[in-house]
């Protein structure tokens, strides 16, 4: 019995490690549940350019094709216009990352058939995004597992 507790603790602490409920403070307030519901796409602001790696953070111009006009009263679009004046990067605190020795290729999932829902929770209902899904190697793992994918570990990683 207290070893399945403590076996069951152990799985819930891993699971806190590799998600988080709390979404990280953004230096501007953007929400993706309300700029989606105005009909936009993900491919809007998120254009993966080639190889298709990543899918990048959309630049402050795209963001100031509407916003040099519209809401120029809030002190948070004041912030923002103020970023693209300066010619500078918004700050924002990234929410999915993993380290530089990991192969990882957005267009290569997508070619699978992964949606971007799959990876990161429905993105569209939400005001903040936080890490909701587990892209640990553990998580990464899981998916291959179950897709017959290799989990090699050359296949993620570097040979030795
Ligand atoms: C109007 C532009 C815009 C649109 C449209 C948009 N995003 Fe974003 N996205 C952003 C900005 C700005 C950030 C950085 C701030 C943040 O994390 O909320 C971001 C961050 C993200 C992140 C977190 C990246 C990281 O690691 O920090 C994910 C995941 C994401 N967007 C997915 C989506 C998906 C999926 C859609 C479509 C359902 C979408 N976005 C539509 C602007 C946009
Ligand atoms: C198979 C899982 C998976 C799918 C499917 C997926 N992503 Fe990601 N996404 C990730 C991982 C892993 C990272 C972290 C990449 C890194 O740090 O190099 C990431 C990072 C991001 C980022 C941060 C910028 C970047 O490129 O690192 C954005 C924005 C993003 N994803 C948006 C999307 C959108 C939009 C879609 C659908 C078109 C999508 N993702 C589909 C796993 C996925
Ligand atoms: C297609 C036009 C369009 C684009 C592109 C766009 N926005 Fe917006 N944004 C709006 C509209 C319209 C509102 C007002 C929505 C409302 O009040 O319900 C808004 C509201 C906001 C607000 C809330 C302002 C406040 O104080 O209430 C923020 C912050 C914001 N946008 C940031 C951004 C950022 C950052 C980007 C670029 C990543 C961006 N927007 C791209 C149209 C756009
Ligand atoms: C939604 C399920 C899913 C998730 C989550 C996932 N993968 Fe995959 N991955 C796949 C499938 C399916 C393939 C295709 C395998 C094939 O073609 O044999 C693949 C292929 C790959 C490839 C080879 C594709 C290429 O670039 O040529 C790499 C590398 C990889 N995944 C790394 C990762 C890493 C790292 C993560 C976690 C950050 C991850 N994957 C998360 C399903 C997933
Ligand atoms: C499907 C992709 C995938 C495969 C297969 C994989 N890894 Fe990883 N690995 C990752 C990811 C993603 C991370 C980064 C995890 C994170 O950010 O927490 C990682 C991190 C690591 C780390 C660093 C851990 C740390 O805490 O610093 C080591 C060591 C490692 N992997 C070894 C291996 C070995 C050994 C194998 C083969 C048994 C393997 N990996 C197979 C995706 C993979």
């Amino acid at each position: 019995m207290r070893a399945l507790a403590l076996f069951l603790l152990g799985l819930l602490l891993a699971a806190q490690q590799s998600t988080s409920p709390t979404p990280p403070e953004q230096p501007i307030p953007y929400s993706h549940k309300k700029h989606l519901a105005m009909g936009l796409a993900c491919k809007n602001c998120h254009t993966s350019p080639d190889p298709g790696e990543t899918m990048g953070i959309p630049a402050t111009s795209v963001c100031m094709g509407c916003h040099a006009k519209i809401r120029t009263d809030s002190p948070a679009i004041q912030k923002l216009a103020k970023y693209h004046q300066d010619k500078a990067e918004v700050p924002w605190v990234r929410v999915y990352q993993i380290p530089t020795y990991v192969f990882f290729s957005h267009k290569a999932h997508l070619e699978t058939g992964a949606k971007c829902e799959t990876c990161h929770g429905p993105v569209a209902t939400r005001e903040a995004l936080s890490k909701e899904t587990d892209i640990s190697m553990g998580g990464c793992m899981n998916c291959h597992r179950q897709n017959k994918a290799s989990n090699d570990c050359t296949f993620c990683h570097e040979p030795k």
